[in-house]
């Protein structure tokens, strides 16, 4: 049975994706790199990993010291950083407050498996900070999306086995991770993007737990 559910935040709870697409974009001009799609491509994956995968698309992966790599990496928060500062209720998805009062009121455990180091932040400034008690800290993780660590770690703050665990997740490599840890995985958005979901949604507002219990039936 079915005991919690653990989320994803960027493009899951907020629709944070677009800026972090936006603050790699700028990057990736400056850099001189072109990188068609690279906003799905970074979805899910470490700041520090999507830098190197822009770096690799332009060839570049050699050209720069850590100490350089730490600070373009350091650029492009702050370009996000920037572009999240008015954040507010109004950016949480649609449905996504609804469901997760409904798995509070019905007693689901509820955690939360972000990259993002910039998660607390985004859910104090959506007003959810309160659901999401339960969070894996991307500092603490060896290894990141499509790994299973931040999944299996997210069921292990539940005290559940990832058997009895719904991930929820808008990005490939987070479907791949919550899949490989033995949990059933929910994917939202583009469904041939996240073919390897257990479950698809085209967007946030059709998950409810009803809809949930429907499609595993
Ligand atoms: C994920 C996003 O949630 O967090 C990625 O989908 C992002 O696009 C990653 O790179 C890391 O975020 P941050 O805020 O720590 O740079
Ligand atoms: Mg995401």
């Amino acid at each position: 049975d079915i005991k919690g559910f653990i989320f994803d935040l960027d493009g899951v709870v907020t629709d944070t994706s677009r800026y972090h697409a936006k603050a790699w974009g700028q990057l990736a001009d400056k850099l001189g790199v072109d990188y068609p799609g690279l906003g799905d491509a970074v979805k899910g994956i470490s700041r520090m990993d999507a830098l190197e995968m822009i770096l690799k698309k332009g060839g570049l992966e050699n050209n720069y010291s850590e100490a350089e790599k730490e600070a373009l990496a350091a650029e492009k928060n702050a370009n996000y950083v920037n572009l999240i500062q008015n954040m507010s209720a109004k950016d949480i998805l649609p449905g996504m407050a609804d469901f997760l009062a409904e798995l509070k009121d019905k007693g689901y455990g509820i955690s939360l498996a972000s990259a993002s180091k910039n998660a607390p932040k985004i859910l104090e400034k959506i007003g959810l900070s309160d659901y999401f008690t339960k969070a894996v800290d991307p500092a603490t993780l060896k290894y990141g999306k499509p790994d299973p660590e931040i999944f299996i770690k997210g069921a292990q703050l539940l005290d559940l086995m990832p058997a009895q665990c719904i991930g929820l997740e808008d990005a490939a490599a987070g479907i791949a991770g919550i899949n490989a840890a033995g949990e059933t995985s929910v994917g939202i958005g583009d469904p041939e993007l996240l073919h390897d979901a257990t479950i698809n949604f085209t967007d946030t507002s059709q998950v409810s737990l009803a809809n949930i219990e429907k499609a595993m039936q």
